[in-house]
């Protein structure tokens, strides 16, 4: 038989800048990059999965000055920061790109080159007005009462020359090409928001800055007394993480292939800049650009200090990674702002995770072990209800890979929790403890506690995108021998893939739950 080759899947994070430790908004985007990663290696996708960090610009300069060291020396210190948090989190990334590295350097420059031969960069005054935090131009008509109107600082005038990419010519075909695909932009309230950004004119952007303002940055190849605009350099990682110009066969297996993830703050850059400096390079956008919504703490807008008290390493010593994990992409709808509260997160691990999900498997393995000395029974006696219960797991995985592209994490969850809502429920109307009392009643009791098993084989499965960890402790403990990792969700999600006589192992609590009282907020 021709086998298909396998599809191909990009999945990215921003590239998070290193001027501060990685918090809770990092942790969320790089989280839900790596469930999707998970989730179509399982289901059959050749995957890319790239995250890294943005070196250059002010903010990283200004954060090493402020320490009084060498900004290269400080990029290589906060870099292990990410690393080890990713470690920590269990993040599945194919590639960690830094823009401080050659192999990215160089496609920006030759990128440049290239713009710069074709006309599509040109050089010229530039006489306005410069927000330093935001790295920003303004026009005086942008101003909010003489201010930055993105966040309000004040604005210093200046009049010098500079390198501009011709980005206002695409202006119609970005319009039309967002139009025209309406997977491009989402949520559709962002699609509907820059549709909006656009109906005014769209300015060239300014690709270059003096080095006598800023030296920390990648050289513009034809101009040594400059160097690149910050997110021109950092967006050009998509490119080079993924082999252009080096490696053909990965570059071209994955572009344009990509589902960027943002943040809602950053959606500009990702619909406006990036698609057109693609599309002048010769590149078609990518797939999908989703932006999610921002995270409050405890009702309030994260400042330093909350920052600590959701400090991602923190909350993994405190919580376990799967429950930070489950509770980022279960509590809001991906997409939408949302609230970390502890009291949020323990209700969370105390009902979804203790009560359901750990009730029901170790519930299940110890009457596997009490009535069958661990061994797997076989499935002699079906009725009707485990018919029920397959069904409920048949749909569940029909559903999955719908919201899965829709992003809709929070949707899948729910949807996986009917199956542990069933299986829980199965298990109290058939009352194994009831059939165990019957020698006569053994073989249908062998066959509710199959059925109870296989769920569990599929919860698993089902689970183990958003649950790694857990899910192969589960795996184990339910005996299966094959790799986790290498299962597909075509073949093994369906039912009857639990082999009886093999051994289970006695169930160790997946999730203790948690006294709520000793949780403080320091
Ligand atoms: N370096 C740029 C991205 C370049 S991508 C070519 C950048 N870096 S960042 O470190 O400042 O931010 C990275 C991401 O963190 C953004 O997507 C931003 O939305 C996200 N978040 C920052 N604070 C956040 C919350 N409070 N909640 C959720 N996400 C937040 O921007």
């Amino acid at each position: 038989m021709h086998r298909r080759s396998k599809r191909a899947f990009y999945i990215t994070t921003p590239i998070y800048y290193v001027n501060d430790v990685p918090h809770l908004g990092h942790a969320y985007t790089t989280v839900a990059a790596d469930v999707l990663a998970r989730f179509k290696r399982l289901d059959g996708y050749e995957v890319f999965f790239l995250t890294g960090t943005d070196e250059h610009g002010q903010k990283v300069e200004k954060a090493a000055q402020e320490r009084g060291i060498d900004p290269k020396l400080h990029c290589d210190e906060m870099v292990t920061r990410f690393q080890s948090l990713w470690k920590k989190l269990n993040i599945s990334n194919n590639d960690f790109i830094r823009t401080t590295e050659t192999r990215h350097k160089v496609v920006v420059q030759k990128i440049l080159q290239d713009l710069y031969e074709r006309g599509e960069i040109y050089s010229a005054n530039y006489d306005g007005w410069y927000c330093i935090p935001c790295e920003r131009f303004w026009t005086e008509k942008d101003l909010n009462e003489g201010k930055c109107p993105d966040c309000l600082r004040p604005v210093n005038e200046i009049s010098e020359k500079n390198y501009f990419f011709r980005m206002s010519k695409y202006q119609s075909w970005l319009i039309e090409n967002i139009e025209k695909n309406d997977r491009f932009i989402l949520p559709l309230s962002r699609r509907n928001e820059i549709l909006g950004f656009l109906r005014s004119p769209l300015g060239d952007l300014c690709i270059s800055r003096p080095k006598k303002r800023l030296s920390w940055g990648i050289e513009i190849p034809f101009d040594p007394e400059y160097v690149t605009y910050v997110w021109f350099d950092a967006l050009i990682n998509y490119l080079s993480g993924i082999g252009y110009g080096s490696d053909g066969d990965r570059f071209s297996t994955f572009w344009p292939e990509a589902t960027h993830l943002i943040g809602k703050d950053i959606l500009t850059t990702h619909t406006v800049y990036w698609p057109t400096m693609l599309r002048a390079v010769g590149l078609t956008p990518p797939k999908m650009v989703f932006a999610h919504g921002w995270w409050t703490v405890e009702g309030k807008k994260m400042s330093k200090s909350l920052q600590n008290v959701v400090e991602p390493n923190r909350l993994i010593d405190l919580y376990g990674v799967d429950a930070v994990r489950y509770f980022l992409l279960r509590e809001v709808p991906f997409g939408t702002d949302g609230d970390f509260s502890h009291r949020g997160m323990v209700h969370r691990i105390n009902g979804d995770l203790a009560n359901d999900l750990g009730n029901l498997f170790s519930r299940t393995l110890s009457m596997v072990h009490r009535y069958f000395g661990g061994v797997v029974p076989a499935p002699t006696h079906p009725q009707e209800k485990d018919e029920r219960l397959q069904e409920t797991a048949a749909k569940v995985l029909s559903q999955l890979p719908k919201q899965m592209d829709d992003l809709a994490f929070h949707r899948a969850l729910s949807s996986i929790w009917e199956l542990v809502n069933a299986a829980n429920k199965y298990v109290d109307e058939t009352a194994p403890w009831s059939l165990a009392k019957n020698e006569s009643d053994r073989p249908r009791l062998g066959t509710v506690l199959y059925c109870a098993l296989e769920s569990l084989r599929l919860l698993t499965l089902f689970l183990a995108p958003f649950m790694p960890s857990t899910s192969e402790r589960m795996w184990t403990q339910l005996g299966m021998e094959e790799n986790l990792w290498e299962q597909n969700f075509e073949t093994h999600g369906r039912w009857g893939g639990l082999k009886p006589e093999n051994r289970v192992t006695k169930p160790t609590p997946l999730f203790p739950r948690i006294d709520p009282s000793r949780i403080s907020l320091e």
